[in-house]
């Protein structure tokens, strides 16, 4: 069997590894794939978002099956491409990607279908969102429509500051066409849940919760990043919070976007906020969460290539999907500057027990060393008995892994060590 991954991050590495457990994997392709990730797949400079090439290299290679991980292509109906060729895939066509691809969307089915998120008005004319300013409660949330790389939401703490947000996305266009439509919602308080949830459309099987970190330095304080180390199980999400959920969020929603005509199947990442009244969905991700895959799935017993084959086919109600009762920490290793610019080329060096436990997110291979080629560098995971164990281990790996001009988090974990005490 030849599988076919599109993306290239620490996600598609983690999700590689996991495929590669099953004996019945011959070649893994991964487009583009990454330094890091050739050591476990083959790659191919076809950028994850050029939908003809991929779908070009699929149809002149012997792809059985293909797993399509990052949101940009999902959105631009990657799936619905490949399918049209006759290939099998892991991941929603772009008629349900749209529950990440639009956040109106998103906010006006869970409205609809009376699912709890925080309450919001939407606007297309900038004067309109101006003038709702003027007496909207403070702090508020001001959330560009489209993709905008994890970078179109602002948590304004004044009327000011959403005045400037409401300019930048729709006068400005900093988003670019992702701010031709806003959001402004409601701020909400409380832990924050991942929680990624394999379904085909019908049956959805939630994977162990996870706590990501999104901001860049220590204490959750400096500027939002894509994520720089996660821990799982997510310890404020208790088996009676789980259920609550899934009668109140992940049912309803995975209803409605079949009532709608657009039924959801792959990984659907609920991205959640444990308010005083209740859970209440912060957004949906149409996709597995980077670098929340890396602490999911090196918990996952039951094998991801028949779980995956099982969303596509409908087939998940009778498939087994287990998870350890262990724990896991990830910490990332970032180049300094990330999430603004930085310096890149420095070259990477692991010991062998730290590569056995990294994924390689932003890093390319040029004559024969692995060079530093992103913002996120590499995330290192540990599994243990305890929470404790999995943060103190991770660190110690992390430690194997070197290259200039590197930073990390210190206190991936901390947060979720506290509320377990
Ligand atoms: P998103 O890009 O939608 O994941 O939002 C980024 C982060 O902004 C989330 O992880 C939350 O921490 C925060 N956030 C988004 N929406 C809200 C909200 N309505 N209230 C409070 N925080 C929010
Ligand atoms: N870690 C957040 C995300 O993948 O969107």
């Amino acid at each position: 069997m030849n599988i076919l991954v599109v993306g290239g991050g620490g996600r598609e590495h983690a999700i590689i590894r996991s495929l590669k457990k099953n004996p019945d994997v011959k070649t893994i392709y991964a487009l583009p794939g990454n330094g890091g990730i050739a050591q476990d797949a083959q790659c191919h400079p076809i950028a994850a978002t050029d939908i003809d090439g991929i779908v070009a290299f699929a149809e002149s290679h012997p792809v059985d099956y293909a797993v399509v991980a990052p949101d940009d292509p999902l959105v631009l109906g990657c799936v619905d491409a490949l399918e049209a060729k006759g290939i099998p895939c892991f991941g929603p066509r772009a008629n349900a990607a749209i529950l990440e691809g639009s956040k109106v969307f998103a906010k006006n089915l869970m409205k609809k279908y009376g699912i709890p998120t925080a309450e919001y008005e939407v606007f297309d004319d900038m004067d309109a969102a101006l003038d709702y300013l003027d007496t909207a409660p403070i702090p508020t949330v001001v959330k560009a429509d489209g993709l905008a790389l994890g970078k179109g939401v602002i948590i304004a703490q004044t009327r000011d500051e959403a005045r400037a947000a409401v300019r930048d996305m729709m006068e400005d266009h900093v988003f670019g066409a992702s701010g031709d439509h806003i959001v402004i919602e409601e701020f909400l308080t409380g832990p924050e849940v991942s929680v990624l949830a394999f379904t085909d459309g019908e049956t959805v099987k939630p994977m162990v919760s996870s706590m990501d970190h999104k901001r860049a330095g220590d204490g959750d304080t400096g500027l939002n990043t894509g994520g720089m180390g996660t821990v799982a199980p997510n310890p404020y999400y208790t088996e009676d919070m789980a259920q609550v959920c899934m009668d109140a969020i992940f049912l309803p929603t995975i209803r409605a976007m079949k009532a709608e005509g657009r039924t959801f199947r792959g990984c659907l990442y609920f991205g959640l906020m444990l308010t005083p009244t209740g859970p209440k969905v912060i957004e949906y991700n149409c996709r597995f969460g980077d670098p929340e895959t890396q602490v999911v799935l090196p918990l996952l017993e039951s094998d991801l290539l028949t779980i995956m084959k099982a969303t596509t086919e409908g087939r998940l109600a009778e498939t087994d999907v287990t998870f350890s009762n262990k724990h896991a920490c990830c910490v990332i290793l970032a180049s300094q500057g990330y999430p603004k610019s930085y310096r890149k080329g420095f070259e990477i060096t692991m010991t062998q027990e730290a590569a056995a436990h990294t994924y390689v997110a932003g890093a390319k291979l040029e004559g024969g060393k692995l060079l530093t080629s992103g913002g996120r560098v590499t995330g290192t995971t540990a599994v243990a008995d305890t929470l404790e164990e999995a943060i103190r281990e991770a660190y110690r790996l992390s430690d194997g892994v070197r290259f200039e001009n590197a930073y990390r988090r210190s206190d991936i974990g901390q947060r979720a060590l506290l509320a377990k005490s």
